[in-house]
């Protein structure tokens, strides 16, 4: 299923999007609008404003201007935390192409990405809705929080449970796409009811999409994923494939893969070590079928929504982000 045929309905829009983006990001500082030029034209999917754009949708709204300028707000703040969090991960690919900090250095990206933040809350704020307005912060401050959670529990890769593993996505990733959900149907001005059915398709999507993420850096290639594959291992992330493997693996595997990451830096012959345990106990699909779960949990959320192509887009976006494969 290709990405740009579930979106056919909303690219008229999503152009639209496009568009508002590039004039948010013009800035009278060169360095400024060529780092966020950079990134926003480095070819992202798009799925946060098109989340927002096919939940109004699904809610009877299928025009008007402050949907555009409240779903660039979205993928603005995403824009803002690719760039911190690859100066937080040290990442060196994004999208296919050197990340911003490999090109400009730590220093000029942070900053670019508080501009990119600042910038998304002034289009939110000119939807001219207190409520849209606590979407967004709502949404960048658990972010911030799922970040934190993730730096606290680096390189303790054994003490971290499936609960811990499940709250920093809950922040990190699944609180945005929750955002946009919730600010789709808020535009569309509907029942309070068609709000919590979106906010949680989003939030569900949301996990969705981190666990095929962390899925993803276990088992793709790289050129295809646009990133760097093996990341999380080396930066001392305890992802659900690893956790998923270590738990059904035999006691003598376990107790081995236990010892080695009880260490804080892991040579390359115990890298690999880990990673054919990954594959041998099936880590990525046991971690698929969970963000399987979590797209039907996202289906059933809409499920009393009118029907209308955009829900039936929603529904297929659902499917899209447990089989994407970058
Ligand atoms: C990457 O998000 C960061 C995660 C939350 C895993 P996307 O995979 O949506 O990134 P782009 O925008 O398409 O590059
Ligand atoms: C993404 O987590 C979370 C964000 C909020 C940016 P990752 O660190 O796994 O994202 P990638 O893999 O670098 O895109
Ligand atoms: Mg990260
Ligand atoms: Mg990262
Ligand atoms: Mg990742």
């Amino acid at each position: 299923m290709e990405l740009s045929d579930i979106l056919e309905i909303i690219s008229p829009e999503l152009a639209e999007v496009e568009g508002e983006l590039e004039e948010t990001i013009k800035s009278q500082i060169p360095l400024v609008y060529e780092i966020s030029r950079y990134l926003l034209n480095g070819g992202g999917k798009r799925i946060r404003p098109s989340v927002l754009l096919l939940s109004s949708g699904a809610c009877g709204l299928p025009n008007g201007k402050k949907r555009i300028s409240a779903a660039a707000s979205l993928e603005l703040i995403h824009t803002a935390t690719l760039l911190h969090d690859d100066v937080v991960d040290q990442g060196e690919m994004r999208r296919g192409s050197p990340s911003s900090n490999v090109v400009w250095g730590n220093k000029p990206p942070v900053l670019v990405g508080d501009f990119m933040l600042a910038k998304a809350l002034e289009l939110i704020q000119n939807c001219g809705s207190i409520e849209l307005v606590k979407v967004v912060t709502d949404a960048s401050y658990k972010l911030a929080e799922g970040q934190i959670l993730e730096v606290m529990n680096e390189r303790s890769m054994i003490e971290v449970s499936e609960a811990t593993c499940l709250s920093i996505i809950d922040r990190k990733t699944a609180a945005l796409l929750e955002g946009c959900g919730r600010a789709g149907a808020l535009l569309a001005d509907t029942s309070n009811g068609a709000v919590e059915a979106l906010s949680s398709y989003g939030r569900n999507i949301g996990m969705a999409f981190q666990l095929v993420d962390d899925a993803l850096d276990y088992c793709s290639r790289e050129s295809e994923f646009g990133k760097r594959t093996g990341q999380d291992l080396i930066e001392g992330k305890m992802t659900l494939p690893l956790y998923y493997s270590v738990e059904v693996a035999p006691g003598e595997v376990r107790a081995k893969v236990l010892s080695i990451l009880e260490k804080d830096e892991l040579e390359s012959s115990e890298i690999t070590e880990i990673r054919e345990v990954v594959s041998d106990y099936d880590g990525v699909s046991l971690t698929r079928n969970a963000a399987k779960r979590f797209a039907a949990d996202a289906k059933k959320s809409i499920e009393n929504l009118a029907g209308s192509d955009y829900k039936k887009s929603l529904d297929r976006l659902a499917e899209y982000v447990v089989e994407r494969s970058f």
